[in-house]
């Protein structure tokens, strides 16, 4: 039994995260997850909430709430509408867990006594109003080459050029509005990801099966400009886990915590043993320290493309620099953006659909094929409404939902609630054995290389072969000179409904426990032999006639969800 460990790129806890969002990373982790369940291999899948930062922090002030407070309450809304999409962790974590500050203050100690992390004095801006030194982006005035007069501290949004905060006329701080700011003496710890530029190098060459996606951004980061740069890894912020070297505390960094970008992805491990601590799992170290059994797990990461310097660099000099035998990634699936109808997704702008709004109209399997069968691999995908109505109406409706249908009722009318016994296969019913067999193990091939699009054409094609075969051997018709033949077809169609089911579960996880209910079967073994999985529900096995596995979108409702997602979100 092959054993995988799974990490999806942990959400930022501040608001609820939009299908875009959900694409690039949950959803195609958690279609992997199932699918090496289904295969019967061992899985731990983590995922967790992202909370430190500015970001977590402004928008807890803007809902007039604690921080913490905030953060415990949007933590339990995010787990709930990834409850909804059905997304199979096995732990969700939080970034702020008291696993993650030691665990995080562990790794900067060891990295501080490998001589790889330096403290460097700057200067940074300090708003006297707020109390507190302003990130980049917290500070705005006017741009000192185009005159555009909300530019940010890190970059001018109308004329693209990139800025320092003090090229800034007339800053003042986003958070109060105040101008009343000056230059401090701040100091900060740097993690020298420079002296890991040949190490890294050297891993990712050796990494040749990657997506293209993946290593290309990995390489321009590498060899850019000046090579690897070494980052900042500290923050002048109230909201973090505080700088320590281990347990004790290091001098001249009192008041500082981590920068959120350093102790999220170490939140992966972290995870693993809140997993522990929560009771659900036993020996963390069995997934994570290759010395304690974790040499032979294979463990892949999914994230969106712009988590992938983080995720090859950043994250990688953590473990390879602590010369601790911790698990590194062996592979990192990333993906390109999903636009909305014409534009961007945007959280800021609240522009797109979101995980809940979503859900509100309709179930997660709906999403969740469009969304996979669309995921932005090898380009940006967009996302429209007309494409999803018919999508959804084809595939899910037309094609699966229709076979069911006929084939329960069809069943019900002639022979009753029972799978028939009587007839034998023929020549038609070989031949599509054949082609199940064929496609089945091309399926297995691309879920096995995480190609996601590829996965759901050929389990579409699946799903159309059985509607071909129905139409073809039209058992309504044999029916009248040949009921044992009948009788067969109609066996072979049952069975193929437990055999859809089981194969479609990583996308469509509410349909099989649907259908397989509807077969009044337990059985979800997969299909290594098509044959024999064919032969699954004998003669005399009940079942029940499902309700409508999938309802077509009708138009009144696709124009109307177009208007209502035009805006945005309050
Ligand atoms: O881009 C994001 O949503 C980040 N919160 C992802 C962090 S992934 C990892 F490092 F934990
Ligand atoms: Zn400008």
């Amino acid at each position: 039994m092959a054993r995988h460990l799974i990490t999806s790129a942990i959400p930022y806890i501040n608001g609820i995260k939009h299908l875009g969002n959900l694409v690039g990373s949950q959803l195609p982790a958690d279609l992997f997850a199932r699918y090496q369940r289904g295969r019967g291999n061992e899985v731990l899948f983590l995922c967790a909430t992202d909370e430190h930062g500015t970001p977590a922090e402004l928008a807890a002030t803007k809902a007039g709430k604690p921080v913490a407070e905030y953060c415990a309450e949007m933590h339990e809304v995010q787990a709930k509408i990834a409850e909804g999409f059905r997304l199979s962790f096995d732990h969700f974590g939080r970034s702020s867990s008291p696993e993650n500050h030691a665990l995080t203050q562990h790794f900067a100690g060891v990295l501080a006594e490998r001589g790889l992390i330096r403290e460097v004095v700057e200067n940074q801006m300090y708003s006297k109003a707020d109390g507190r030194f302003l990130p980049d982006r917290y500070i705005e005035g006017t741009c000192p080459n185009c005159g555009f007069d909300s530019a940010r501290g890190d970059q001018c949004d109308n004329c693209t050029k990139q800025l320092d905060p003090v090229d800034l006329i007339n800053p003042h701080s986003t958070i109060s509005g105040s101008t009343d700011l000056e230059m401090r003496e701040t100091k900060h710890l740097y993690l020298c990801q420079s002296q890991m530029k040949d190490e890294l190098e050297a891993w990712i060459d050796s990494k040749t099966d990657w997506p293209i996606l993946t290593t290309s951004i990995a390489k321009k980061w590498l060899n850019d400009g000046d090579g690897l740069q070494d980052r900042g890894i500290t923050r002048d912020l109230d909201w973090g886990i505080p700088v320590k070297k281990g347990t004790e505390d290091w001098p001249g960094m009192e008041g500082k915590v981590f920068y959120v970008w350093f102790d999220a992805p170490i939140e992966y491990i972290a995870c693993a043993q809140e997993w522990v601590d929560s009771g659900k799992g036993t020996d963390w170290q069995r997934w994570w320290r290759t010395d304690q059994g974790a040499a032979d797990v294979t463990y892949t990461q999914f994230m969106g493309k712009d988590n992938v310097p983080f995720h090859t660099l950043s994250f990688p000099s953590t473990i390879l620099g602590s010369g601790e035998p911790w698990k590194l990634v062996d592979y990192v699936k990333s993906f390109n953006y999903l636009n909305y109808d014409g534009g961007q997704f945007s959280t800021s702008r609240g522009r797109g659909v979101f995980m809940d709004q979503a859900l509100e109209i309709l179930p997660a399997d709906y999403w969740r094929w469009w969304l996979l069968s669309h995921a932005p691999e090898s380009s940006d995908s967009e996302f429209t409404w007309e494409n999803f109505q018919q999508s959804v109406n084809k595939d899910l409706a037309d094609v699966l939902g229709n076979f069911v249908s006929r084939v329960t009722k069809f069943c019900r009318s002639k022979f009753g609630e029972e799978v028939p016994a009587g007839g034998e296969y023929g020549d038609t019913e070989q031949a599509l054995i054949e082609e199940l067999t064929t496609r089945t193990r091309a399926y297995e091939a691309h879920m096995e290389a995480m190609e996601v699009r590829k996965s759901a054409q050929e389990l579409r094609a699946i799903w159309v072969a059985g509607n071909e075969y129905l139409q073809n051997a039209a058992p309504w018709s044999t029916f009248k000179e040949d009921p044992e033949k009948a009788a067969a077809q109609i066996r072979l169609a049952l069975n193929l409904i437990r055999f859809y089911a089981v194969l479609s579960a990583p996308f469509i996880p509410d349909a099989k426990d649907t259908l397989l209910a509807a077969m009044q079967t337990e059985n979800d073994a997969w299909p290594d032999d098509v044959l024999a999985a064919l032969a699954a529900l004998g003669p005399g096995h009940a079942f029940t006639v499902p309700d409508v596995t999938f309802r077509k979108i009708t138009d009144a409702e696709r124009e109307d969800w177009q208007e209502r997602f035009a805006g945005t979100r309050d």
